[in-house]
């Protein structure tokens, strides 16, 4: 059996390949994580009683759009149990095997971490059931009519799963996860907190209004808040004194191509896209992706989620359609003379 994919983490970094201050910058402990309210009160609780009973943390899933926390989260609650983290990915469990390889080398109330829950195979998810309900693990030995099947004890660890998107979870594996969590974008004022946060252990100078206009233009997430913090580091070096002030920061955002409402260039592609090329929509999601160059996962999975959030796209059953607003932040004016809807179905019937 192949250990890949597999990597016991000692220092409380929970990507083995991210840079040592991402690393640095991710919250360790459930009172440095920022924002999530409901969220964190509610694992609080489920941890604490877990502890008092000595017993391992029911299984948590954690949902919600690229940088919102849900690795962190991962770390954190194995932090907050005092156990061991064992990071690896649906991705990269290609066979029943992989699984079963990393089960059996769990110790007790270990916290096994599994990103992009929603891509395991099939017959990897089903060797998680029995391990997730009872702590078993079934395996087959042998081929043909000399096959028999064991049964081996686990020990009892909690499995955090993470994913981008609910609606790919299966029902049998969703509904064995005992802590269900949906993470939101952040408001201004969270994304505030974790720039200033950020800020301090990064030894930069950022006054109020340098670090709420970082904050304004995060698109909602923790870290494009860090990566914005960053860039307008660079140029408050490069141009200007070192010290982050609300003018320096507008200056470095406009030069890295990050508008007012923090909508980079591809966020605007999209936009012009729905917009001048196809009139407004709707347009299928697979075109409007090809039309920007990006693989139609990530635009659903990255770029479409804060646009809805924004109101500035709409899904419908016909496909994605441009609001008013989104003419307007393009200083567009709505198209008068867009097809029928009937005409743009037949020309992108995709969806
Ligand atoms: N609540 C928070 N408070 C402070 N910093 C945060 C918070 N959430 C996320 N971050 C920062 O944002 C970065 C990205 O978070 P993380 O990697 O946990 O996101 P993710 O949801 O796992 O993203 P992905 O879906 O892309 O894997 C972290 O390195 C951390 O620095
Ligand atoms: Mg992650």
């Amino acid at each position: 059996m192949r250990e890949e994919g597999l990597e016991r983490v000692v220092a409380g970094s929970a990507d083995p390949v991210e840079s040592a201050e991402e690393v640095t910058l991710r919250p360790r402990r459930l009172e440095d994580f920022v924002g999530q309210r409901q969220l964190k009160e509610h694992l609080e609780i489920v941890l604490e009683a877990a502890r008092r009973r000595g017993q391992p943390a029911d299984h948590v899933l954690l949902a919600g759009p690229p940088g919102l926390g849900k690795t962190s989260m991962a770390g954190i609650v194995a932090n907050e149990m005092g156990a061991s983290l064992r990071i690896t990915s649906g991705p990269a469990l290609v066979r029943a095997g992989d699984l079963a390889a990393i089960l059996t080398n769990l110790v007790e109330g270990d916290v096994l971490f599994v990103d992009e829950i929603h891509r395991l195979g099939r017959a990897v998810e089903e060797i998680l059931y029995p391990a997730m309900e009872d702590f078993q693990l079934d395996i087959v030995l042998g081929k043909g009519p000399s096959a028999r099947s064991i049964r081996l004890d686990l020990p009892r660890f909690t499995l955090v799963g993470a994913t981008t998107r609910t609606g790919l979870i299966t029902g049998p594996l969703r509904d064995r996860f005992g802590f269900v969590a949906r993470l939101d974008f952040y408001d201004p004022v969270d994304l505030d907190a974790i720039v200033r946060r950020s800020a301090t252990i990064l030894g930069v100078e950022i006054d109020q209004a340098g670090s709420a206009e970082v904050a304004r233009r995060s698109r909602g997430t923790p870290r494009i808040a860090n990566r914005l913090l960053k860039r307008v580091r660079d140029f408050a070096e490069v141009r200007s004194d070192g010290r982050i002030s609300a003018d320096v920061a507008r200056a470095g955002l406009a030069l890295f191509g990050v508008d007012e409402l923090g909508l980079d260039k591809v966020d605007r592609a999209i936009l012009s896209a729905v917009c001048s090329r196809f009139g407004g929509g709707p347009v299928g999601l697979s075109t409007l992706a090809v039309s920007v160059g990006e693989e139609t996962d990530t635009v659903e999975d990255v770029y479409e989620p804060f646009l809805l959030q924004l109101g500035l796209l709409m899904r419908t059953p016909r496909g994605r359609v441009a609001t008013p607003a989104a003419w307007r932040h393009l200083g567009l004016e709505a198209a008068a003379g867009a097809p029928p809807p009937l005409a743009r179905e037949t020309l992108f019937s995709e969806e």
